[in-house]
């Protein structure tokens, strides 16, 4: 059978054509610079509805709503921490959500019932325009089915989503390659719900003090910090000595920057050669995407150091670890 590919360029018409898929309560995965988004207008309850349906995703794991104008933030939501427009004006467009009280017109099931919610500005053109032209508030999780890692690229999203979505806006593979970081704004101190690349130390220059959610002790408080999570779909077991690997031709390496601890294992898959967080973010979900698809029974990751991005690079390891 012949299927019509849904990927499209991001010429200005098909923008357009996007924007009004969006209006008419459609789907469309964009580009953004931390991963791809399966948006639909967040104003409407019958297009987030089948933002859920697509993803095979719980109905009560709240959505982001992505927006392109600062002015939106008091049409969506309810702020009175002048706290929230600093740090929107330091990092926005960029790699930072907000939660805070949102306003009535922000429909429950985007929140799933949640009093709060999540805001953000991508810093990509592509979804800048696409949010100016629909909406201007477009519900957006990463676009991948429940569980399941998350795309960097548009042909990911056409494998993983493809026939289950209107159109996909291909703006080539994305800058950043891990998710937002999730701030919690609603409470005294700020908290990191999850890490990202705006790193502790980047909110802490902005805001002095900032907590971070221990998802190994707390009770997830949002679906987003369940432990299984941006999973391949085989095993991954998290290494410190890659070389004790037993049966390495069956199992693939993912490598942090040395090549040499990959050998001999049947796939292999090297972050950074130069050892530089900001390419190993950016390659992470890519490489584990072609070891899930590469004849490898197992995967096992190198632990990485937990500094800078390093922390969020391994949350997303830890969560693909744990089945
Ligand atoms: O980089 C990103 O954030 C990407 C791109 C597309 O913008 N989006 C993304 O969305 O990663 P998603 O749905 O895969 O993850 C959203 C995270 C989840 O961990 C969710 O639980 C949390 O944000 N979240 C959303 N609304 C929340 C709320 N009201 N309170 C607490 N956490 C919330
Ligand atoms: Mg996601």
């Amino acid at each position: 059978m012949w299927l019509k590919s849904m990927i499209y360029s991001c010429s200005e018409k098909h923008v357009k054509e996007a924007a009004l898929c969006l209006k008419r309560g459609g789907l469309v995965a964009f580009p953004t610079e931390t991963v791809y988004g399966l948006g639909g207008n967040a104003l409407d309850p019958g297009a987030v509805a089948r933002i859920f349906e697509a993803k095979g995703r719980p109905e009560f794991d709240p959505l982001i709503t992505h927006i392109a104008d600062l002015g939106m933030i008091d049409i969506l939501a309810e702020v009175q921490d002048s706290r929230v427009y600093e740090l929107a004006r330091y990092f926005w467009p960029g790699p930072l959500t907000l939660i805070v009280p949102k306003k009535n017109c922000v429909p429950d099931l985007v929140t799933s019932g949640l009093p709060a919610m999540a805001l953000r500005m991508p810093d990509h053109p592509v979804a800048l325009a696409l949010i100016r032209e629909a909406s201007g508030a477009v519900a957006a999780p990463s676009a991948n089915s429940f569980g399941y890692l998350s795309p960097t690229t548009a042909r990911h999203v056409e494998e993983d989503l493809g026939p289950r979505i209107d159109m996909i806006l291909d703006g080539g593979p994305c800058r950043v390659g891990l998710e937002s970081t999730v701030l919690d704004m609603t409470g005294t101190v700020p908290e990191i719900l999850r890490p990202g690349a705006v790193s502790l130390q980047n909110l802490e220059e902005v805001l002095g003090a900032v907590k971070v959610l221990n998802r190994r002790e707390e009770i997830p408080r949002a679906p987003g910090q369940l432990k299984m999570h941006y999973s391949p779909r085989k095993a991954l077991y998290i290494c410190d000595d890659l070389n004790s690997v037993e049966d390495k031709a069956h199992s693939g390496a993912l490598v942090f920057s040395n090549s040499e601890k990959g050998r001999g294992f049947g796939a292999m898959e090297v972050l950074s050669e130069q050892g530089d967080m900001l390419v190993a973010a950016a390659r992470l979900f890519a490489a584990l995407h072609r070891l899930d698809i590469s004849p490898v029974v197992r995967i096992h990751a190198e632990r990485i150091p937990e500094k800078g991005l390093g922390r969020a690079i391994m949350d997303r390891i830890y969560k693909a670890s744990e089945k």
